[in-house]
């Protein structure tokens, strides 16, 4: 009962929606706040792969990870005894109220490799290059989404790894050996999560194939909590910085 109110009030947020702007610290604020302590449990039925992208990556034990829009810092509880041995992390997200969910993750389970920056990722840059950089699911919300993985791969050191997963939709032709999503699956899931200013984008795939040396790819569909019907495409990618 109790998980169903709290389902609840996170649902009245993503159907009230964020009119396709969700770009701006009070925005993302706005939008966030409200559903905060209910977040994890929610988003853990419907961020579907980021399990799996965390396995896939190289956690080094002298690293630096920077981990863009982190959100509340879920993606360190995947990885727990590699994350812990981390030089560094940084969980970088333009939203205050989801990272005080993370400081109190990190103080509960006394990380002191952790540390969080409330910036947008286009006015932030890393004081040392990036062994790993990660976006669960962030990449579909920031607008300049190319300058955003420029500036990524910009980060990283050569031979150092990008991993992504997120929501995404096919090109119309997809190029051989990719998934083919007919045109009623692009054009639902893309009018369906553009409300709450999440940006389905056929391109997001292909640049990151053209931009590093693929090592993982999975392209799946995730159900979609209370929405019997339909699955919505994800992706997960991991690259390298080719040296
Ligand atoms: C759907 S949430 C995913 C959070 C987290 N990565 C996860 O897997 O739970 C997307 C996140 O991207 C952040 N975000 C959106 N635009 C951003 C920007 N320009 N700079 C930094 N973070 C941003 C949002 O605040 C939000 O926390």
């Amino acid at each position: 009962m109790k998980s169903l109110a709290a389902d609840l009030r996170v649902l009245t947020h993503l159907l009230r929606g964020a009119h396709g702007e969700k770009s701006s610290a009070e925005a993302l604020d706005k939008f966030y706040a409200p559903q905060a302590e209910f977040y994890d449990n929610f988003r853990e039925r419907l961020l579907q792969g980021r399990e799996d992208m965390i396995g896939q990556v190289p956690i080094s034990s002298g690293g630096f990870w920077l981990d863009l829009g982190a959100g509340t810092g879920f993606n360190l509880g995947f990885s727990k005894a590699e994350a812990r041995a981390c030089r560094r992390i940084v969980l970088l997200d333009l939203c205050r109220s989801l990272l005080e969910v993370a400081e109190n993750r990190i103080r509960t389970e006394a990380w002191d490799n952790v540390e969080t920056i409330c910036e947008s990722v286009l006015r932030y840059a890393p004081d040392e290059p990036a062994d790993l950089i990660t976006l669960s699911y962030s990449l579909t919300m920031m607008p300049n989404w190319r300058e955003v993985l420029e500036l990524a791969y910009s980060w990283l050191k050569p031979g150092g790894t990008i991993g992504i997963v997120d929501f995404y939709i096919s090109p119309a032709f997809a190029l051989r050996g990719f998934v083919q999503h007919p045109w009623i699956t692009r054009l639902f899931w893309k009018k369906w999560f553009s409300w709450d200013g999440v940006h389905l984008n056929e391109r997001h795939l292909p640049y990151l194939e053209w931009r590093f040396k693929r090592t993982y790819l999975v392209e799946a569909r995730a159900r979609v909590p209370y929405l019997p019907l339909g699955k919505v495409p994800y992706y997960i990618f991991v690259g390298r910085k080719l040296v």
